[in-house]
């Protein structure tokens, strides 16, 4: 698929999630914001409609950003009591609303933030609806020190792990992606992905998957 393709797939989809969130937020609630070029187009269409919420909380600091330059409040989560509804985009998406995320090395804030969040909408186009996840390799927050220690463990499991070079996230740390997975029991991995000392977080989002999946 080419990109400008790719784009308007993205945009559309985008559009679909407005029309979503906006039958169901209300006008004291707050929004969670995700990460990426798909979550990008929502954010842009979002200014609009910014009187029909109270707030968003964004799960990166490049979403913080663009979303105040749209004029819309953007708070600290540890300011809000509750989010209602998450918006994000994915790198992969199975038929259990299973995730790979993270290709914009945002997934630990994301994640944080899905947690809080009441619903997860996962906005995706065609291009990343899998069998099975693994082909999009899978990023792993890891704390700097532990890179080396943290890449020998996950040889074990058989994977390939290649360091993201130049990739700082928002949190100081390093992200490790783990390549030649074919990922059949997604929860059990995302589990024991989160045993290893060192990492931080990894990409899966199968313990709790997504609420919902809007594609186009
Ligand atoms: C950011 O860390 C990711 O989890 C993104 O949500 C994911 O990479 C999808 O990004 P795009 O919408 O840019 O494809």
């Amino acid at each position: 698929m080419d990109k400008q393709t790719q784009d308007e797939l993205k945009k559309q989809v985008a559009t679909k999630a407005i029309d979503y969130v906006m039958q169901r937020l209300k006008p004291n609630d707050i929004l969670g914001i995700g990460t990426g070029s798909t979550a990008n187009f929502f954010i842009d269409m979002l200014g609009e409609y910014k009187g029909r919420f109270a707030a968003t909380v964004a799960s990166s600091e490049a979403s913080a950003e663009r979303l105040t330059a749209q004029g819309i409040e953007v708070r600290d989560l540890r300011d809000v009591d509750r989010i209602a509804i998450y918006v994000d985009g994915a790198d992969e998406v199975n038929a259990r609303n299973e995730m790979i995320k993270g290709g914009g090395a945002a997934l630990t804030r994301e994640k944080i933030v899905a947690a809080a969040s009441d619903e997860f909408v996962c906005i995706v186009d065609s291009s990343k609806q899998v069998d099975v996840l693994g082909a999009f390799p899978l990023p792993i927050e890891v704390i700097p020190m532990a890179a080396n220690l943290v890449s020998k463990q996950l040889k074990k499991l058989g994977g390939n792990p290649v360091l993201r070079e130049g990739v700082v996230t928002d949190n100081g740390n390093l992200i490790i992606d783990l390549h030649g997975l074919k990922i059949e029991n997604a929860p059990e991995m995302e589990r024991s992905l989160n045993q290893i000392t060192g990492v931080v977080t990894n990409g899966l989002f199968a313990v709790s998957p997504a609420t919902v999946v809007l594609t186009s």
